[in-house]
C-alpha cells in the first residue's frame, strides 16, 4: 500500500506513525514544504484527556512528549486589579517545535520518509498511491481547489489576534483582561518548556485600530504589547515568529473526503484557541483515521467509516469553541461586572465546566462567587445573608413592587385542554401543583385575547367573565397555597391561530371549525395553512382593545404580573419579523416601523395594569433563518421595549418560520438572554433546554440572566425547585400539609449530595500535574 500525506504538521505526522503501525509494509510519505525545524509558532497546548489518548494510541512518543511538557492544574483570571485561580484543569503545554521534532523522530524510526522543502502543488504526482492524506492546515491548498467537492465555509471572525512567546515563566493557564486607552486587550498565556510561555494577545477591530497596531512591524507590537501587559510580563521579553495580527477563520468543511483523498487537521475543520485545542483536533483526526482503516476491507470504506464516525466528535468541540470565541468577542458586555463574577463567566463560558463543578474543584471560588451575588441582592434592598449565602437560584428579586422569593421559574406552558377559552380542573391540579413545587414565579400558558386569538380550541382566553371567574380561582390558590408569584401571559396567534392541538398535529390547520386568522402580511404558516388577512387600521384598533381588555380582567384575577407575547411567529412576532411583514405602511420596512404595532399595545396595556405591577415581554431573539432576526435586532427590540416600560424582557428563539435552522443543545437560548441583559441594560429570563439546577446556578452566577424559566422539566417535575432547595441547603416555601415531606428530602439530600459530591472526587482521576507535584514532593520527615 502507498500512501501520500502532504503536510508534516501535527496531523500529517501522526497519521503517518498511527498509519504505519497498523501496516508496517505500507510505503508511506510525508511532504512538507518547510524545513524539519522550521515552525511558526510557540507552545501546544493537550488537556489530560488527550494525553490519555496519545498513550493508548503511541506510548513511545507519548513518553517523549510528556517528558517535555510543563504541566498546570490552575487557570488564572487578572481582571481590574484581582486574580482568580481555579484547580484541578489538568492541561499540559510542550513546544510546537519540540512535538514535530518528537513526532518526526517516531515517524522516521517506524520507517516513514519524511520529504523537507517538497511544495506539493498538484497531488496526480501521486497517481499510484492508494490514499492521500491532505493536511496542509488551515489555508489548505488542496481543500480549496477542490472547494466545489469540500464544500468548505469559511467564517473570519471580527477579533485581531497574534501569537507571541516570552521568557516569563506561568505557573497556571493564565487569561489577563487589560483596560487601555483604546479599548480592552486579553492575553491566553501558558508556559510550554522551562522559561517559555506562549502569548496569544487578542483584541476587537475598533480597539485594533485606535491603538495604531495597523501596519506595525512584529518587533513594534511586540513593543506595544510589552507596554500594556509590562506590569505582568516584569523584564521578560516578548518574542515574536510571524507574529503577525490576523482574524481567525472558524472552517468547517460538508465533506472530508474525495475519492481517496482525505482531509486531516486545520484542512478540514479548525476550532478556536481560547478553548486549545488546534493540536488537540488535529491528532484525534489521525487516531479516528487510523482507528477506520484498521478494521476497513477497502480504503473508500475506511475512509466512509473516518468521516462518519468521527464528525459529531469535531462539531462539538467546534461548537464549545464558538460559544467560547464569542464570549471572548464581547468581552465588553461584562467589563463592569464584579471581578469575581466575572471571572467566573471565563471559566462556564464554554458550559462544560459550571457551578458545581467549580463548587468541587475550587470551593472557596464559588463561595466567593456566592457572595459578590447576595452582596448584590443585598444592594437591593433585601436582608440576605451575606457572610453564608444561599445558591443565586435561591436569592429573591424585585420587580417594581413585586418580590419573587427565588429565581426558578415556570415557563408558560399550553395545555391545550380549555374548553372555550374557559381553565378547567386540569388547569387548577396544573398550576397549583407546580405552585406548590416551589418555583419562585410561574406563568400561564398563552391566554388569548378573544376567540379568534387562539391557536387551538384548546386555549385559554380572558375575554369573558366565566373565564376570568376560573383564572380567579387559579389564582387565589396559588396566592393561598404557596409563596409564588404568578404572571399572566397574554397573546394572539395571529397566522398561527385555528391549528390543531399539539397532539393532533402542531400548527397543522384545522380541518374543521376554524376561524379567519390576521397577521402582519398574508404569508401562510405552511403552504396549506389558512392565508392571514393582513390587519388594517380597523382590525389593529380592535386587537389592541381586547388586549387591555384582557389586561383588566387579569388584574381583576390578581395576577402580579403581565407578559406581553411577542415570540414565536404568533401576531405580534409577525410584526416583528422581517420574514413575515412585508407591510408598506408605517407599521412595515424598517425595525423601528415593524415595531410600532407591538409597542403601541404594549403601551395600551401598560397604561392598564396598575402601575406598582410589573410586566415583561417574550422575544424571539433570533428567527435562525435567513435575513431574519438576530441577535442583534433583538437588542434594538428589547431596548425599545425597556425605554416603553418593560421590567423583564423573556427571551426565547424561534419559530417564526418553518424552513429555521435552531442550533439545539444545553441551554442553547441562553447566549440571547446574556446578549440582550448585558448590551441592552434590560432584566432578562432565560429558557431553553435548561434542565439541571446546576444550570440554573452557572447562569445566575456569570451574569446571563436575571431569572431562570424551565418548561418541559417542569411537565414532569412540580416540584423541580423545592428539591434543588434541598440539594443546595436553602430553603423554599412548602404547604403545612407537605412539611412532613419536605423535612425528609432535606435530611436526605444533606447525605445524599455528600455521597455524590464524594464519588465524583473519588471518581475522578488525579491530573498530571497533581502526580508530578506529589512525585516531586519531598519525603515528610518522620
Ligand atoms: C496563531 C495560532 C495559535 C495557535 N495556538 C494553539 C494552541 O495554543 N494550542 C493548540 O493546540 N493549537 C494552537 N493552534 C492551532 C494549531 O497550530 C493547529 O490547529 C494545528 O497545528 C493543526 O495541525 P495540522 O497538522 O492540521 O496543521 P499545521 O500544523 O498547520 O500543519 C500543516 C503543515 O502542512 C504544511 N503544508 C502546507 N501546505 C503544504 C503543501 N502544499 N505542501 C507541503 N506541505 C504543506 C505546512 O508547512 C505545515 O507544516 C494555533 C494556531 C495558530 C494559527
Ligand atoms: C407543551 C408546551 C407548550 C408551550 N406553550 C407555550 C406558551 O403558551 N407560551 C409560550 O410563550 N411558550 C410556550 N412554550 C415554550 C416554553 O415556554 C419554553 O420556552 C420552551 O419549552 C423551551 O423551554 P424548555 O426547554 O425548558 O422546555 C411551550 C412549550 C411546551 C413544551
Amino acid at each position: 500500500m502507498r500512501i501520500a500525506i502532504i503536510g508534516g504538521g501535527p496531523a500529517g505526522l501522526y497519521a503517518a506513525i498511527l498509519l504505519k503501525k497498523q501496516r508496517p509494509q505500507a510505503e508511506i510519505t510525508v511532504y512538507e514544504r518547510n524545513r524539519p525545524d522550521d515552525t511558526f509558532g510557540f507552545g501546544v497546548v493537550f488537556s489530560d484527556a488527550t494525553l490519555d489518548n496519545f498513550e493508548k494510541y503511541d506510548p513511545p512518543s507519548y513518553r517523549r512528549i510528556t517528558e517535555e511538557f510543563a504541566y498546570w492544574d490552575d487557570i488564572a483570571v487578572h481582571f481590574r486589579g484581582t486574580v482568580h485561580r481555579v484547580g484541578g484543569n489538568g492541561f499540559c503545554g510542550c513546544s510546537r517545535r519540540m512535538l514535530l521534532l518528537i513526532l518526526q523522530e517516531r515517524a522516521r524510526e517506524l520507517g516513514v520518509t519524511l520529504l523537507f522543502e517538497a511544495d506539493v502543488d498538484d497531488e496526480a504526482r501521486f497517481g499510484d498511491a492508494d490514499l492521500i492524506v491532505v493536511a496542509d492546515g488551515i489555508n489548505s491548498r488542496f481543500r480549496e481547489k477542490y472547494a466545489d467537492h469540500f464544500q468548505p465555509e469559511v467564517d473570519l471572525r471580527a477579533n485581531k489576534f497574534t501569537w507571541m512567546g516570552s521568557t516569563k515563566p506561568l505557573d497556571a493557564f493564565t487569561f489577563i483582561f487589560e483596560e487601555t486607552e483604546w479599548g480592552p486587550f486579553i492575553a491566553h498565556a501558558y508556559q510550554y518548556e522551562a522559561g517559555r510561555s506562549t502569548w496569544i494577545f487578542e483584541t476587537d477591530p475598533d480597539t485594533f485600530a485606535r491603538a495604531g497596531l495597523e501596519g506595525l512591524s512584529e518587533q513594534e507590537s511586540a513593543d506595544r504589547m510589552a507596554e500594556i501587559f509590562g506590569w505582568f510580563l516584569k523584564d521578560h521579553p516578548l518574542l515574536t515568529n510571524r507574529s503577525m495580527w490576523r482574524n481567525f477563520p472558524m472552517i468547517r468543511s460538508k465533506r472530508w473526503v474525495k475519492d481517496n483523498m482525505v482531509l486531516l487537521g486545520d484542512a478540514k475543520a479548525t476550532a478556536h484557541f481560547s478553548i486549545g485545542s488546534g493540536t488537540k483536533l488535529a491528532m484525534e483526526d489521525a487516531i479516528a483515521l487510523a482507528d477506520a482503516m484498521a478494521h476497513a476491507v477497502t480504503v473508500e470504506a475506511g475512509l466512509a467509516t473516518y468521516e462518519h464516525g468521527r464528525r459529531e466528535e469535531v462539531e462539538k468541540t467546534q461548537h464549545a469553541a464558538d460559544v467560547s470565541l464569542v464570549w471572548f468577542e464581547h468581552v465588553d458586555r461584562f467589563w463592569d461586572f464584579d471581578p469575581v463574577q466575572f471571572a467566573f463567566g471565563v471559566m462556564t463560558r464554554a458550559k462544560a465546566i459550571t457551578y458545581d463543578n467549580l463548587t468541587l474543584r475550587a470551593p472557596d471560588f464559588v463561595a466567593e462567587v456566592d457572595k459578590a451575588f447576595a452582596a448584590q441582592v443585598r444592594a437591593k434592598g433585601f436582608d440576605v445573608d451575606t457572610a453564608k449565602p444561599v445558591a443565586p437560584m435561591f436569592q429573591p428579586m424585585r420587580l417594581r413592587e413585586m418580590t419573587v422569593v427565588n429565581r426558578a421559574v415556570v415557563s408558560p406552558m399550553c395545555m391545550y385542554s380549555a374548553k372555550e377559552g374557559v381553565p378547567g380542573d386540569f388547569h387548577l391540579v396544573h398550576y397549583g401543583a407546580r405552585a406548590i413545587g416551589g418555583a419562585g414565579l410561574m406563568f400561564t400558558e398563552m391566554t388569548c385575547v378573544g376567540r379568534d386569538a387562539r391557536i387551538t380550541p384548546g386555549c385559554t382566553g380572558l375575554w369573558n367573565d366565566a373565564q376570568q371567574a376560573a383564572w380567579t380561582r387559579i389564582v387565589d390558590f396559588v396566592h393561598g397555597n404557596s409563596a409564588a408569584k404568578i404572571a399572566l401571559q397574554l397573546g394572539h396567534a395571529g397566522r398561527k391561530g385555528a391549528t390543531k392541538l399539539m397532539w393532533d398535529g402542531m400548527d397543522r390547520p384545522l380541518e374543521q371549525g376554524g376561524w379567519e386568522v390576521l397577521s402582519a402580511s398574508p404569508i401562510p404558516y405552511f403552504p396549506d395553512s389558512q392565508v392571514p388577512r393582513e390587519m388594517d387600521r380597523a382590525a389593529m384598533e380592535r386587537v389592541k382593545a381586547e388586549f387591555v381588555a384582557a389586561t383588566e380582567r387579569g388584574n381583576a384575577c390578581g395576577f402580579d404580573m403581565l407578559e406581553l407575547h411577542c415570540a414565536h411567529g404568533y401576531l405580534l412576532a409577525s410584526f416583528i419579523s422581517p420574514l413575515t411583514n412585508k407591510r408598506t405602511d408605517a407599521y412595515g420596512g424598517s425595525l423601528q416601523n415593524r415595531l410600532r404595532y407591538p409597542l403601541e399595545i404594549f403601551a395600551a396595556m401598560r397604561a392598564a395594569w396598575p402601575a406598582h405591577k410589573p410586566m415583561s415581554v417574550r422575544i424571539s431573539a433570533t428567527d435562525w433563518a435567513e435575513g431574519g432576526i438576530t441577535g442583534d435586532d433583538a437588542v434594538v427590540v428589547a431596548r425599545a421595549f425597556g425605554e416603553a416600560g418593560v421590567d423583564l424582557v423573556d427571551v426565547s428563539t424561534g419559530q417564526t418560520v418553518r424552513d429555521a435552522q435552531p442550533i439545539y443543545g444545553r441551554m442553547f437560548q441562553t447566549p440571547f438572554s446574556e446578549q440582550v441583559r448585558n448590551e441592552a441594560r434590560v432584566a432578562t429570563m432565560c429558557v431553553g433546554n435548561i434542565t439541571t439546577a446546576d444550570q440554573v446556578n452557572t447562569i445566575l452566577a456569570a451574569g446571563r440572566a436575571d431569572l431562570v424559566a424551565l418548561g418541559r422539566p417542569h411537565l414532569v417535575d412540580p416540584s423541580f425547585t423545592l428539591k434543588a432547595a434541598a440539594w443546595y441547603g436553602a430553603d423554599v416555601d412548602c404547604p403545612p400539609q407537605y412539611l412532613p415531606g419536605k423535612e425528609q428530602i432535606v435530611r436526605n439530600s444533606v447525605r445524599d449530595r455528600h455521597d455524590v459530591e464524594d464519588l465524583k472526587i473519588k471518581a475522578k482521576p488525579k491530573t498530571r500535574a497533581e502526580l508530578k507535584a506529589e512525585a516531586t514532593k519531598p519525603l515528610a520527615a518522620e
